[in-house]
């Protein structure tokens, strides 16, 4: 599709407000969702790059108050959610303590990571610290995900899809990069998405 609703800048975040949701990144997940079956009732979630809070509160409504949902990032959500199979650690994924505190929570049949890194306005600084993020989101699924659960990672398109994607074969039965509708106005992100993990 050329031209449309979708193209208007503000119709996906116009849509998000209006159904409470604090950010328009909501959509890809649905999207996403609906097309690989990803999120059920009962699974064990974990959001890494979850503020301000859109994916989580999806993913919640989506377990329907079974399984868990743990979630981190640098900032504080945007949402307060009362569920009690919620965990929110404002941290840096990269830290142990972070890691260690979620690796409690797990093991996990979904790790989904929207995190990206602020825009410097350097382009391969940007897809350098997207591709450490994703590769970091990498080493989380490769030590708390359960065989048979799946990994979606966003990555802003630099020189390096091709080699995430060829570890992602390795440890997955299926990988690939999926670019939703909902932001196909961003050119440069995409998602990688690893199938049942071996
Ligand atoms: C696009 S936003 C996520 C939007 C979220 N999925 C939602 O629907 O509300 C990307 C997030 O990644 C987080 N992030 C980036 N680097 C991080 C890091 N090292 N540790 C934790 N979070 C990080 C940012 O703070 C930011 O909130």
């Amino acid at each position: 599709m050329a031209t449309g609703h979708y193209d208007k800048p503000d119709f996906w975040a116009e849509k998000a407000r209006k159904e409470g949701y604090p950010a328009r990144s909501v959509y890809k997940l649905d999207e996403l969702d609906r097309k690989f079956g990803v999120l059920r009732p009962g699974l064990r979630v974990l959001d890494i790059g979850a503020a301000p809070g859109s994916w989580s509160l999806w993913a919640l409504k989506r377990l329907d108050g079974r399984g868990f949902l743990s979630a981190v990032d640098l900032q504080p959500l945007g949402i307060s959610p009362s569920y009690p199979n919620f965990f929110f650690i404002r941290g840096d994924l990269y830290d142990d303590a972070v890691k260690a505190a979620i690796a409690e929570r797990g093991p996990y049949d979904l790790v989904l990571s929207d995190a990206a890194p602020a825009t410097s306005g350097n382009r391969g600084l940007d897809t350098d610290r997207s591709e450490a993020i994703v590769e970091a989101v990498l080493g989380y699924a490769d030590d708390m995900l359960k065989p048979g659960g799946s990994v979606v990672a966003k990555l802003f398109i630099g020189g390096g899809q091709r080699e995430l994607l060829d570890r992602m074969k390795a440890s997955y039965a299926s990988a690939r990069a999926f670019k939703p509708e909902a932001c196909r106005t961003v050119s440069f992100e995409t998602y990688l998405i690893g199938l049942e993990k071996k």
